[in-house]
Formats: structure tokens, C-alpha cells, sequence
């Protein structure tokens, strides 16, 4: 196990469920088609994704963070999760007429970020969509914790989050189509003070 995958696993382990809140908006996702969702965590994404396909696949590199995914997927009877890493995708090529890449992809490194992004265009179909969602430049925790690469920052857990451009985004996903492309701004109150939160938010499709 490398140690971000035990460092995800640790704060599963201890922690439980780690994401819930709002529901999220998946915009672009094809009604009914395969769907995969990288980096599912305890499956905040599929209860979203439940109402597109009842045909998912949920991956995650943490088992903890799996057997959660897992139990809703069978529950809702709409697919399954495994234990993958998204770098190294155990699929076909062409395989997804949708895929989710909500929140993983920042917490990897350089190479890990290019071969996600690689992986998640090599199992897309033609026409398939893809949505991406990570926090931006311009999100208040960026530059919270030791900097190990550039917009990139280790956190006292040992995970770590890097903080995109809209530029960066669109080259990383420069073999796709850009459908859509916008950052998402909104106020976050932290002891008595507007702090601004900001997320990238786009959609590619593969011609
Ligand atoms: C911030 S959580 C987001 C979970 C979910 N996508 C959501 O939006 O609620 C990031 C998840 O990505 C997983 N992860 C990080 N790197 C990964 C990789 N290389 N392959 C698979 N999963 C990964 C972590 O284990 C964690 O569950």
C-alpha cells in the first residue's frame, strides 16, 4: 500500500463516513448509459448518479471507503464498487458512457493527476462524457500545509490536495472535447469571517 492509499484508509477507519452535505449536481452525465465514478469515496457521488444509471461502477483505492460504496450501490440494486486504483484503471478502453472524476484527481501528485486523466479519457466511449470537479487557486485552504509541489499541499493527515487554473484543467484534458468549463465561487463563515470557497467545475466529451 502506497502511503496515500493508508492515509485515506487510516481516516476511513477511524472517521467513517467522511463526506456527506449537499446533494451533488452532475451535470453532462448521460442518462442510462455505464457509468464509472473514480475515487467514490463513501459513495456522496451515487446517490446522485443512482437517479442517471442504473448500470455504475464505483472504484476507490481505500477498502473501507469501498464496502461503503458497496452497500449502497446493492442496496439501490444499480451496479458495484471494487477496490482499484484510478491511475491503473482495470477496464476496457471505451468502456464508460460516463465518467466522475469528483475530488480525486487533486489528491494526487503531478504524474498521478496526468495518468487519472489519461486512464479516465482511455476508458470513455466515443460521445461519452466526463465530469470533473476539484477546488481552484482561488479556494481559501490553498496554501494550508506543507507545499510539496506547486498548488499542491500535505496536510497533517498526509494526504494531500493541489489546487487547479482553468488552463491546467483544460490541458490535462486536452485530448477530450471541453463542453463546459467554470469556476464556482461561494462564502464559507470561519470564526466570524467571509472565507471564500472556489471549485472547478467542467464537462469533456470524446469525439
Ligand atoms: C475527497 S474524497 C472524495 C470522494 C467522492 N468522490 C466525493 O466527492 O464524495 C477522495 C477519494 O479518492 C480516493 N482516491 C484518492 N486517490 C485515489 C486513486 N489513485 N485511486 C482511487 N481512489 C483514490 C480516496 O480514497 C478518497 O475516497
Amino acid at each position: 500500500m502506497t502511503d496515500l492509499q493508508t492515509a485515506w484508509e487510516q481516516d476511513y477507519r477511524t472517521r467513517g463516513r467522511l463526506w456527506g452535505g449537499a446533494p451533488v449536481l452532475l451535470p453532462g452525465i448521460p442518462a442510462g448509459t455505464r457509468v464509472l465514478d473514480i475515487g467514490c469515496g463513501n459513495g456522496k457521488t451515487l446517490e446522485a448518479l443512482v437517479n442517471h444509471s442504473r448500470d455504475i461502477t464505483a472504484i476507490d483505492f481505500s477498502k473501507e471507503a469501498v464496502a461503503m460504496s458497496r452497500q449502497f450501490l446493492v442496496s439501490y440494486d444499480s451496479g458495484d464498487a471494487l477496490v482499484a486504483d484510478g491511475r491503473r484503471l482495470p477496464f476496457a478502453d471505451d468502456a464508460f458512457g460516463g465518467v466522475v472524476a469528483r475530488h480525486v484527481i487533486g489528491h494526487l501528485n503531478k504524474e498521478g493527476r496526468m495518468a487519472i486523466a489519461s486512464e479516465s479519457a482511455r476508458v470513455l466511449q466515443p460521445c461519452g462524457r466526463l465530469f470533473f470537479l476539484e477546488f481552484s487557486t482561488d479556494d481559501m485552504r490553498n496554501g494550508t500545509g506543507r507545499e510539496v509541489e506547486e498548488n499542491t499541499y500535505r496536510r497533517g493527515t498526509g494526504i494531500i490536495t493541489h489546487y487547479f487554473t482553468v488552463p491546467e484543467v483544460e490541458a490535462l484534458f486536452g485530448g477530450l472535447r471541453k463542453e463546459s468549463i467554470s469556476t464556482r465561487y461561494w462564502k464559507m463563515r470561519v470564526r466570524g469571517r467571509d472565507l471564500i470557497r472556489a471549485e472547478i467545475v467542467a464537462v469533456f466529451s470524446k469525439s
